[in-house]
This record gives structure tokens, sequence and C-alpha cells, in this order.
């Protein structure tokens, strides 16, 4: 009898074994140990033995139905572990996951937007460095040592070394570019610029510039107001209204401050433009001819303009961003939204 049930055992278990998927194995389960499986029919057939054979019988057909199970549980694991990379078992409707990927920094997206608009008008891209000489930041823009002038850039100066500063704005780049270079001088200047200012909403001690300037023969402030229009458009939109405020800088003459119409309001008045429809975005001016004598260019023949922005603040009237200090906090929940 129990030779009977060694047999049985053994084929049982080389079922178990040798299924190769999760269907087959249900399969053996079904054959072997389901309702009518061939352990529980010869387990239910006890009763029907002679009575000294039963007790025997019931030990060993149990011990072989509980070691099966076993069996088919291990075997159950094996095969649902490795389902995955055999492609079975996958849910192919189950929703995928979304990788995170990382993207620019509002600050850099827009600065490479600017350079490509430039670009476009014929301008190249020059840079300088930012611990600067007072001469390039100052002096040699028309801002002598002692002129009230100075007060117009909070600045940072360096203590070892002494006498020098990190420049106030990127300016400084207009002498550099046309000391190096014969005219004409068709550039544009992306960088980083320090003030000593205490951070606020709209104030913060770094921050980034667009700097542009142009010097040829017979440049007028006509081409300076169409370049500046061209640009605005592309960047906002071509309906975007545009006006020249007169103003004063040093290293200009004329010189002007550029307004577009107000994005919020369209023009009719609300708190960012402080009711009146209008909002700053950049200086500018004629290239004031005292910096071509710092240069070494000849005043009679040549003229041009330049022009300076914050990237930041475009930037912000891009996006309607209303505090400056969020660009630098790297809070995932702000960049994510530019
Ligand atoms: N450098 C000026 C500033 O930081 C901005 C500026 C104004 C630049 C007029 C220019 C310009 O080139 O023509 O406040």
């Amino acid at each position: 009898m129990s030779s009977r049930y060694d047999e049985l055992a053994t084929q049982a278990q080389a079922a178990l074994e040798t299924a190769a998927d999760p269907q087959q194995l249900e399969e053996a389960r079904v054959a072997w140990l389901g309702r009518r499986g061939r352990v529980t029919l010869e387990l239910r057939a006890i009763p029907g033995l002679p009575p000294d054979e039963r007790p025997e019988a019931g030990r060993v057909l149990n011990t072989i139905k509980n070691e099966l199970h076993d069996l088919w549980e291990r075997r159950r694991s094996e095969l649902t572990a490795r389902a995955p990379e055999e492609g079975v078992g996958v849910d192919l409707t189950h929703p995928g996951r979304t990788p995170f990927s990382g993207r620019l920094h509002p600050i850099t997206r827009v600065r490479r937007r600017i350079e490509e608009v430039f670009r476009e008008l014929g301008f190249d891209v020059a840079e300088g460095p930012e611990v600067e000489t007072e001469y390039y930041n100052f002096e040699a823009l028309n801002i002598p040592e002692h002129h009230p002038a100075r007060g117009m850039w909070d600045t940072f100066f360096t203590r070892d070394p002494p006498g020098l500063v990190l420049r106030t704005h990127t300016s400084p780049v207009q002498i550099r570019t046309m000391e190096g270079q014969p005219a004409p001088v068709r550039i544009i200047v992306p960088g980083r610029v320090y003030r000593s200012d205490t951070p606020d909403a709209t104030h913060s001690p770094d921050f980034h510039q667009i700097e542009g300037l142009y010097v040829d023969e017979g440049v007028g402030m006509t081409d300076l107001r169409g370049v500046l229009d061209a640009f605005v458009h592309r960047l906002f939109g071509p309906d975007v209204p545009t006006r020249f405020r007169p103003s004063y800088f040093p290293f200009t003459e004329p010189s002007a401050e550029l307004d577009m119409g107000c994005m919020s309001c369209g023009g009719s008045g609300c708190r960012i433009c402080k009711g009146t429809g209008w909002i700053e975005i950049l200086g500018a001016g004629m290239v004031n001819p005292v910096l071509y004598g710092f240069v070494g260019y000849d005043p009679e023949r040549l003229s041009g303009y330049a022009f300076g922005m914050g990237i930041e603040r475009i930037v912000m009237r891009l996006h309607g961003i209303e505090d400056i200090r969020l660009f630098y906090e790297n809070d995932l929940r702000f960049l994510e939204q530019c």
C-alpha cells in the first residue's frame, strides 16, 4: 500500500516541479490536490479500507498532502518572482510611472531666448569678468570717482586685494569689447551682476543682466527704437505697445527708458503697473561720445546705441512672478511652474 502512495507522491512532486509557468502549476495543483485531485480521492477512499489499515493510510496520505502543498507554495512564489522578466504575469494595462525629468532654470531659459532673438537681429554674444576694476565698471563709462552718479549703483568692493569691485552692471563689457576690436561692434552681453542691496520682493544682491551695444557709421536713435520694438514683440507678442521715456545714464546721451504695456491689465492700470498701464523694462540711449575717447574710436565718424536690462525682471513680466527671491530658493514647486 505504502509503495502505491510513494508512487503517487513521486508523480505529484514531478508534476509540480516541472510546471513551467503559473498556469501549468495551477493545472498540476488541480490534478493532484484539487477537490477531485488524485491525492484528495485517495484520502476520501480511506473509510473503505480495512479498519487496521486506515490509521497508517491517513498518516501517510496527510503527510504527502502537506508536503505537496508546501512544494506547490514554493513553486508558486518561484514562478511569479520570475514572471516579470519573462513577460508573464505583467499587467500591461497598469499605468506607467512618469520618470522625473530635470529642466533648465527659468532665468537660463529666458536668457537663451533673448540671446536667440538678438542673434537673429545680427548681434554676437560677448562676455566679461564679474570681478572688475573701477576703471571699467565706472570711470571709462563716464562715471568719475567722487561723482554723485556712482550712487546709482550700491557697490560691493573687494578688501583683499583692495581696489576691485563686483561689477554692478554688464556695461563694462562695452568698454572691453570696443577696446579689443575696431567698429562695427554689434554685441549683447549676458551675465551676473552684484549690488549691495537688501533682498526684498524686487531686489537681490546678485541678479542677471543683458547688455546691448551697436556702434557703426550712421547709427541713430531710430535704429535703437526699431531693434527694441522688434525684441519686445518677439518676446512678448506682436501687439504689445512700447514707449520711450527720457532718462539719465552717464554712458548714454540722450538716455531713455523703455516701457511696455502692462500685460496684467492690458493697459487699464492695476497693482502690478501701479495704475499707470506701463511697465519699465530697460534702460537705453545713444552711446555718450565721451566713451569713444577711452577706447580710441573716432567720435566724428562713429555713433552707436546701447541698452541694458535685468533678466529677472523680464522673466517676472513673462510669467507674472511678483517676488524676485523665488528665483534663488530652488523650490521645485516654483521651478516646475515656470
Ligand atoms: N547699466 C545700467 C544699469 O545697470 C543699464 C543700462 C542703461 C545699460 C542704459 C545701458 C544703457 O547700456 O544704455 O542700471
